[in-house]
């Protein structure tokens, strides 16, 4: 069986990881390199690991998380899909069962809002996991721009944590903001992710919630509410 420390001292993914981030480094993206790669394949894994999904789909997050933006190697337009395609044969030369693979590259090749949906469990955590990982030390060293807007954002957040409430199925997406940047800025270059989490939170039969200094700012218990309010509106008797 092949687990997580064999894919941590795979030489061939430790240089695509490595080769991703210089990528994204050159056109000015974020911090995408091992510490982001190790809190996604942490995050996802314990995601599961608290919603008591069994140890090897807990190992297989991990390993999704670790691996899942080699495509960046080549660019970042579709790095999911062309990481997924990557990471198939070092799978199998690794001696991955396939059907293992399949979860993997499954949720590799969805985890980009751009062409991904949550397919299986596995990928709706690695996309919760990828997409929580908004922090200001996300920002390069030495090269924070105010003037971009991502980032100010990132700078902004100096706290963040996805907490899961299993009694409640509700996944919380916390984080503390500074006045670097605001909730309305947050919600310009993350709202497509942020929907993403919700359908993700759905598949793996939870409610996502997002807290933003203390606040809850989605409500996804809104059409259940209205439902209730137009019910008893209509029927005040009943009150
Ligand atoms: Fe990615
Ligand atoms: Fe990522």
């Amino acid at each position: 069986m092949v687990t997580l420390q064999d894919i941590q001292k795979n030489p061939e993914l430790n240089a695509l990881i490595k080769a991703a981030n210089q990528v994204l480094a050159a056109i000015g993206y974020t911090e995408h390199g091992p510490r982001h790669v190790g809190y996604v394949s942490h995050a996802a894994a314990e995601l599961l690991r608290e919603l008591e999904y069994p140890e090897r789909t807990v190992e297989l997050a991990a390993i999704a998380g670790l691996i899942h933006d080699v495509g960046n190697s080549i660019n970042r337009v579709n790095h999911g899909i062309t990481g997924a395609t990557m990471i198939y044969p070092i799978l199998r030369d690794m001696g991955m069962a396939p059907a293992e693979i399949a979860t993997v590259i499954s949720a590799v090749g969805n985890h980009e809002e751009q062409n991904g949906r949550p397919v299986s469990p596995v990928s709706a955590a690695l996309i919760i996991a990828d997409k929580s990982d908004a922090h200001r030390t996300r920002v390069r060293r030495g090269k924070f721009d105010p003037t971009d807007i991502h980032d100010r954002v990132n700078y902004s957040i100096k706290k963040n944590w996805v907490e899961v409430d299993r009694e409640e199925k509700v996944i919380r997406f916390a984080m503390t903001m500074d006045d670097t940047s605001s909730v309305m800025e947050f919600f310009l270059i993350y709202l497509t992710r942020m929907e993403m989490c919700e359908q993700a939170a759905a598949l793996l039969g939870c409610r996502f919630d997002i807290v933003i200094n203390g606040v809850t700012v989605n409500n996804q218990r809104s059409v259940e509410l209205a439902r209730a309010a137009i019910a008893q509106a209509s029927n005040p008797a009943q009150d």
